[in-house]
């Protein structure tokens, strides 16, 4: 299941964002790449451990544990500090098809984490730059994914994906994964539907009507089955 979350950052933080990263020093993106990943990775990246991206990485973070959509499609148990990245025309810039690592460990802050989501939040705007797709694989087929600046996709960590050339302008991002409450993506898939229905009633019968409570009740009680915490 592929999610997208419109504006996780508002135009003008997005800015402040882009400000900030472009009077930065970026480097060589293998620097995090597993052994597998560094064969088919070109781009650039913040360094991971900088203060510039663990400071918007925080702010990413906290802007998504702000948002009901993000919360209840990734049912989130640990972040990992997001990083930051850039595809240019000018370095033939992309990532050739891959799976993510199973555990990413975080040196600075000791944090380990079993990958079951993967995030991209775009920082620049479809029309700044030309390829740059991220195509993500699953049983459904492959999609492919450009969102406006300040929003983010969430996919498995498990599918096979890959980022286009980019032939034209640069696609910067912020990329990261997350650990679930829910490891199981199928179950983790019907406990979003679940919610999705329940505002959607909420909207129609008021937070208070019986049945809503009732579903209310079974989404929590789905929640607690499944959670590892
Ligand atoms: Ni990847």
């Amino acid at each position: 299941m592929l999610v997208c979350i419109p504006d996780v950052l508002s135009k003008p933080e997005v800015a402040e964002f882009r400000c900030l990263m472009d009077a930065a020093d970026w480097e060589d993106g293998r620097s995090t790449a597993g052994a597998q990943s560094a064969l088919v990775k070109r781009n650039e990246q913040l360094p991971p451990d900088g203060e510039l991206a663990r400071a918007l990485g925080r702010r990413i973070i906290s802007a998504l544990t702000g948002n009901p959509k993000f919360v209840s499609a990734a049912v989130p148990l640990q972040i990992f500090p997001p990083l930051f990245n850039r595809y240019t025309a000018a370095g033939n810039h992309h990532f050739g098809i891959h799976v993510d690592n199973a555990v990413r460990g975080d040196p600075l802050t000791g944090l380990r984490i079993r990958t079951d989501l993967s995030v991209t939040l775009f920082l620049a705007e479809p029309e700044e730059y030309e390829g740059g797709e991220l195509v993500v694989e699953d049983t459904y087929g492959s999609h492919e994914v450009k969102l406006p600046a300040g929003d983010c996709v969430l996919y498995p960590s498990t599918s096979l994906h890959m980022v286009t050339p980019v032939t034209r302008g640069a696609r910067v991002a912020s990329f990261f994964w997350l650990q679930s409450m829910v490891r199981d993506a199928h179950a983790r898939s019907m406990i979003y539907d679940l919610d999705g229905a329940i505002q959607a009633l909420v909207e129609r019968l008021g937070r208070d009507d019986p049945e809503t409570v009732k579903l209310t009740g079974i989404y929590h009680n789905l929640i607690r089955y499944w959670a590892e915490v």
